[in-house]
């Protein structure tokens, strides 16, 4: 009867939800080995990047995450219908209109996969420097399909390390990034966000209500807009002056 008590408290609902999404995630090291040499093969990626083993897993159970042609494929076929349940237009709408609004000149979308988001926002005129970062090569692929005829740069590298001065941009997006980063990283690159804005500039956070969004020093939000878009949140954050620390 104990025994089954203390099972119980151990084995409380979020702990097994975690437990079996970690599983399923769960890479194989000769797998996560073999689709990391082939994405460092690509001509496209840069041969610097290493990739986190964290992000050698199967995001969206995807067979192999963000690691493959196939998986980017998938992602974008299945998962923006799926994940999202038909609010990806709206969100983008809302996103592209909230940054109208800001009207930053350089801009970065961190994180930025397929680049669906940042076609909106060239179509819309917004930027005139208007850069994406990703750390798949393969999702990177697709958005240069995507985006071939705009003025997008982007760039294959970490959104923790980003190659990019302090207070480059006047804003930085995060769409389903910081969310879907493992919680202990996810302070990094909410200050690497903060850290390439210009103080007075902004970070764009769109991300799903259950993905919290880490406090940062030196980001304050200061607008929020939930009700149109369900489960999705934006929010958006000034970069006061205050020194942009890293944590530890
Ligand atoms: C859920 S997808 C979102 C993609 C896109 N923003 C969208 O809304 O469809 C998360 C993206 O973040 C990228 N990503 C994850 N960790 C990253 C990192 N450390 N640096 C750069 N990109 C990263 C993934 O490769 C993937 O493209």
């Amino acid at each position: 009867m104990e025994g089954s008590l203390r099972l119980r408290r151990r084995w409380n609902i979020p702990v097994l939800v975690a437990t079996i999404r970690g599983m399923l995630k769960r890479m194989p090291s000769n797998q996560a080995r073999a689709l990391v040499a082939a994405a460092t093969a690509m001509p496209t990626s840069d041969p610097r990047i290493s990739y986190p083993s964290w992000y050698l897993h199967r995001w969206h159970f995807l067979p192999e995450g963000y690691l493959s042609r196939r998986s980017a494929a998938g992602y974008e076929n299945l998962v923006r219908h799926v994940y999202n349940q038909g609010l990806e237009a709206s969100t983008i709408r809302a996103t592209v209109s909230e940054l109208a609004r800001l009207a930053p000149r350089a801009l970065v979308e961190v994180g930025c996969g397929p680049g669906r988001l940042l076609q909106k926002v060239a179509e819309r005129g917004i930027g005139h420097d208007l850069v994406g970062v990703d750390l798949s090569p393969y999702l990177l692929e697709r958005a240069r399909r995507r985006l071939k005829h705009q003025r997008i740069r982007l760039v294959h590298a970490d959104g923790l390390a980003l190659p990019a001065d302090e207070g480059a941009f006047d804003a930085a997006i995060s769409s389903h990034y910081v969310g879907h980063l493992p919680p202990a990283v996810r302070p990094l690159a909410v200050a690497e966000l903060a850290r390439v804005v210009r103080p007075g500039g902004h970070v764009v956070a769109v991300e799903h209500r259950w993905h919290p969004w880490p406090e940062c020093p030196g980001l304050r939000r200061i607008r929020h807009i939930r009700q149109s878009l369900g489960f999705i949140g934006l929010s958006v954050f000034e970069r006061t002056d205050a020194i942009v620390g890293t944590p530890s």
